[in-house]
């Protein structure tokens, strides 16, 4: 049966057509207890979701969505270790990775807890050995650079924590500077090579499959530069002291040369884009510390423990993702922006971009019926206050509807030691905090938020409003609230993915382009076989090899 068939679904358009076709956010806002109605914590987080297009009697409708699509349930089968990713017949457990040390969870007969904390083990010896300066290069130099070399979620989820808590690397630790590098062209890589010494530079493959070949030909590029910069060392030498491995697949690694010691494993329970809490975190932990990584842990564990036994109606992750099921499915609103009013999370809309569009960005269901239903809305953001200077034109006098998330930390820059900087950097982040507050209430209200009114302005210069945001308040980034943010997008992502009835963990719509890039290839360099193809591409083709014979 379609999830629009069901009696609460039916109740939400009924709700839609005879109550908020035609209401406008600025009455909605104007109601009693509208604050205290829409606006939840948990972990260090608050969720104000009183901006959104939604009345009490819109959420009631919602959470008997919830509770008909089985909620409780599905909650209980992910942290039990249900084969939740049901066309890859296997558990999604990602929460398994921040359990404590002394937490047990079997799962087909075998204790996953203990698992991940003798990983973590491993993964601390390496990251000490490193920060002792003992971890020396081929010509006997302690390491002072390492290049992580991953895509995906071998890279997003590492670089966007490693951005976010910079502040928090250790001062009493032998210091590496930790790099990414990704593009399949070699960009990345072409430009950071000039920039560190081969003698003293480590290398991170990471890759859950250890066969994606944007990675895999990165290391090769990795290993000639290391074997042409360091000539009297042999091949077997330069990769036990210059390549560390994080996947799935230790046969492949050891295929490729990485030494045992070097080879950090994780598990096919766990999903790539939910994998920076196991080894793929590496660069993480070598950044800010093991002991950040593991506070980083437990904030993701408190965020779990909420969305696990907190009641529908209290849970945020519940709550936030039935915003976004009503913004898509009922309001017609099929694009979200991720707006941090916070320099240091720059990376987060990408990673939250892979995250949910990799997860929910699927047509069919469980039931492998084609959906009769939108499901992910298109992901994007930036940087709020630069977003303002680039494409909030769109948002305030567009002819799109777009639904907004602001995040924004309350306390900033305490750490600073000197007064005066401290002070302006604190001034600095006032502005960040005004402007955000200042949007979502421009964007809610339009011209109501001048005080005496717009109205007898020319149109070019009115502001409709009526566009939705949600603002998620941090009282500080810390990597336990990163974590908790972190765990609440994903949390968010499962609950959405269980009203649509989609897996969430798979992601099939990846597989023909790569076979497609490798038969492509293989025309490409070999100038054999481009008849066959369509017009356009045949004549692209054409035209390189037009160009390369020049
Ligand atoms: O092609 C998509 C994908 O499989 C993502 O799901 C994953 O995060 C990324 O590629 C990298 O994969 P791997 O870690 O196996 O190299």
């Amino acid at each position: 049966m379609s999830i629009r068939e069901t009696r609460a679904w039916q109740a939400l358009e009924t709700h839609y057509h005879q109550d908020m076709k035609d209401v406008h956010l600025r009455d909605l806002i104007a109601q009693d207890a509208r604050f205290e109605t829409f606006s939840k914590r948990a972990a260090g987080i608050m969720l104000d979701m009183s901006k959104q297009r939604m009345q009490p009697k819109t959420l009631e409708h919602l959470l008997a969505l919830a509770e008909e699509s089985g909620m409780k349930e599905a909650i209980k089968g992910l942290f039990s270790g249900e084969r939740v990713n049901k066309t890859e017949d296997r558990p999604a457990l990602h929460t398994a990775l921040r359990l404590p040390k002394d937490a047990e969870l079997r799962v087909e007969g075998q204790n996953v807890a203990a698992d991940v904390h003798e990983t973590l083990e491993r993964m601390a010896v390496l990251v000490d050995k490193v920060h002792a300066g003992q971890w020396r290069g081929a010509t006997g130099k302690p390491v002072t650079d390492v290049i992580n070399l991953g895509v995906g979620g071998s890279d997003l989820g590492p670089l966007m924590v490693s951005n976010a808590l910079d502040a928090f690397a250790p001062r009493d630790i032998h210091h590496v500077n930790v790099h990414f590098a990704s593009t399949i062209d070699g960009s990345q890589l072409a430009e950071l090579l000039p920039k560190v010494d081969p003698e003293t530079t480590l290398f991170i493959l990471s890759s859950k499959s250890f066969g994606t070949i944007d990675t895999l030909s990165n290391a090769e590029t990795a290993l000639e530069w290391l074997k042409w910069s360091l000539k009297g060392s042999k091949e077997a030498f330069i990769k036990q002291q210059h390549f560390i491995g994080v996947s799935t697949k230790p046969e492949k690694m050891s295929e490729w040369g990485i030494h045992e010691n070097n080879q950090l494993l994780f598990w096919d329970w766990v999903g790539g884009r939910y994998s920076l809490w196991s080894g793929i975190g590496l660069p993480i932990a070598l950044h800010i510390g093991m002991e950040g990584f593991e506070r980083l842990l437990a904030g993701a564990h408190s965020m779990d423990e909420h969305f696990r036994t907190a009641p529908l109606e209290d849970n945020l992750p519940v709550l936030f993702g039935l915003a976004g099921i009503w913004n898509v499915n009922f309001l017609n609103i099929r694009s979200l922006a991720v707006l941090p009013y916070d320099g240091r999370l720059k990376s987060l809309p990408g990673y939250f971009q892979q995250l949910e569009m990799e997860s929910n960005g699927k047509s069919v269901t469980n039931d492998t019926e084609l959906v009769d239903y939108s499901t992910c809305p298109v992901i994007w953001g930036e940087i709020g206050p630069n977003g303002q200077h680039a494409f909030y034109q769109l948002l305030h006098q567009g002819t799109q509807s777009v639904a907004c998330d602001f995040i924004v930390p309350i306390e900033r820059y305490d750490y600073i030691e000197d007064e005066e900087l401290r002070q302006d950097l604190k001034a600095q982040h006032r502005l960040s905090l005004s402007n955000c507050f200042a949007q979502s209430r421009v964007l809610m209200l339009g011209d109501d938020a001048v005080s005496g009114g717009n109205q007898d302005a020319p149109a070019y210069k009115r502001y409709q409003g009526n566009q939705p945001s949600s603002t998620l308040l941090i009282e500080q980034l810390t990597p336990e609230t990163l974590g908790a943010l972190v765990a609440l997008y994903e949390h968010k992502v499962f609950v959405q993915g269980t009203v649509w009835n989609i897996d969430s963990f798979d992601q099939w719509g990846v597989e023909l382009g790569k076979q497609i890039a490798n038969e492509t290839e293989e025309i490409l360099r070999t100038r054999k076989g481009s008849d066959a193809m369509d017009a356009s591409t045949r004549h692209l083709i054409d035209t390189v090899w037009a160009h390369t014979d020049r």
